[in-house]
């Protein structure tokens, strides 16, 4: 069982766009897919009609006696299953500074259920906290969606300084391209640069499609309902080259 988190320190990028797309994707190949949605917000949870609430109570399946199997939803697709958010995720750090020995958390988490998944995603919220710290620490891949903007460049590579100040790991760390509009000199400008200065970037770009901004409303990945659309075969083509690194 592998574990990638899509995460970015920027809010708004794409993460759940692509947790969403991604994990639907891999349950589609034959994959068994757990997607985990430890962002409060529950955009995830929502977009697979899936009630927002832990069943057993979040700090009591995260952090204490009960274990995950129960909390976990079936979705309407085959192969990927959900673990949903709850509003208690807001309280997550606290939780886990009274855990003791906290530095496995995330993979103690899902040992009950290894042997039932062959990858487990998560959406992560932005912003960096213990949770995702652990995360960094436990998680086999960190795919971060990039907007190609001067800007977000210089939030990856704080992200990057991140890792370095804490010792982790950051050839777990994959940014690729997302919301990208061919029209923009700055998002090709971007590209050309980010490319040059980090080659552990996945050379692939989610096109900009209104389509994705609709999920809410087809409540269903844009990978399912538009399988055809140029942005679903970029997905395809990221969760390929993803496949083969980790
Ligand atoms: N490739 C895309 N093209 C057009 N719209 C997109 C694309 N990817 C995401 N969006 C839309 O942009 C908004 C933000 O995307 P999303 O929710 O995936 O970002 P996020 O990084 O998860 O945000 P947050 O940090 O709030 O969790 C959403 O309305 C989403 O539908
Ligand atoms: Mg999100």
């Amino acid at each position: 069982m592998k574990i990638i988190a899509i995460y970015n320190i920027k809010g708004g990028v794409g993460k759940t766009a692509t947790a969403v797309n991604l994990s639907y994707t891999a349950a589609a190949e034959g994959n068994k897919v757990l997607l985990v949605d430890i962002d409060p917000q529950g955009a995830s949870t929502f977009y697979f009609n899936t009630k927002a609430v832990l069943e057993g109570g979040a700090k009591k399946v995260l952090f204490g006696q009960k274990t995950i199997e129960d909390s976990i939803r079936l979705t309407e697709f085959e192969n990927l299953d959900i673990l949903p958010s709850d509003s208690q995720y807001r309280k997550l750090d606290t939780f886990l500074h009274d855990m003791k020995n906290a530095d496995k958390w995330l993979k103690k988490l899902f040992s009950p259920v290894k042997k039932n998944y062959d990858y487990v995603f998560i959406d992560c919220p932005p912003s960096i906290t213990a949770v995702s710290e652990n995360i960094f620490i436990n998680a086999d891949a960190i795919l971060v969606p990039v907007i190609p903007t001067v800007l977000s460049i210089r939030t990856y590579a704080q992200l990057k300084a991140f890792f370095k100040e804490e010792k982790l790991d950051d050839k777990k760390l994959f940014p690729f391209y997302s919301m990208y509009e061919r029209r923009k000199n700055m998002h090709n400008e971007s590209i050309l640069e980010f490319s040059k200065m980090y080659p552990e970037c996945i050379d692939v770009a989610i096109p900009y499609n209104s389509e994705i901004e609709k999920m809410g409303e087809y409540m269903a990945p844009l990978v399912h309902k538009y399988p055809n659309a140029e942005a679903s075969e970029v997905y395809r083509k990221l969760w390929k080259k993803l496949k083969k690194q980790i």
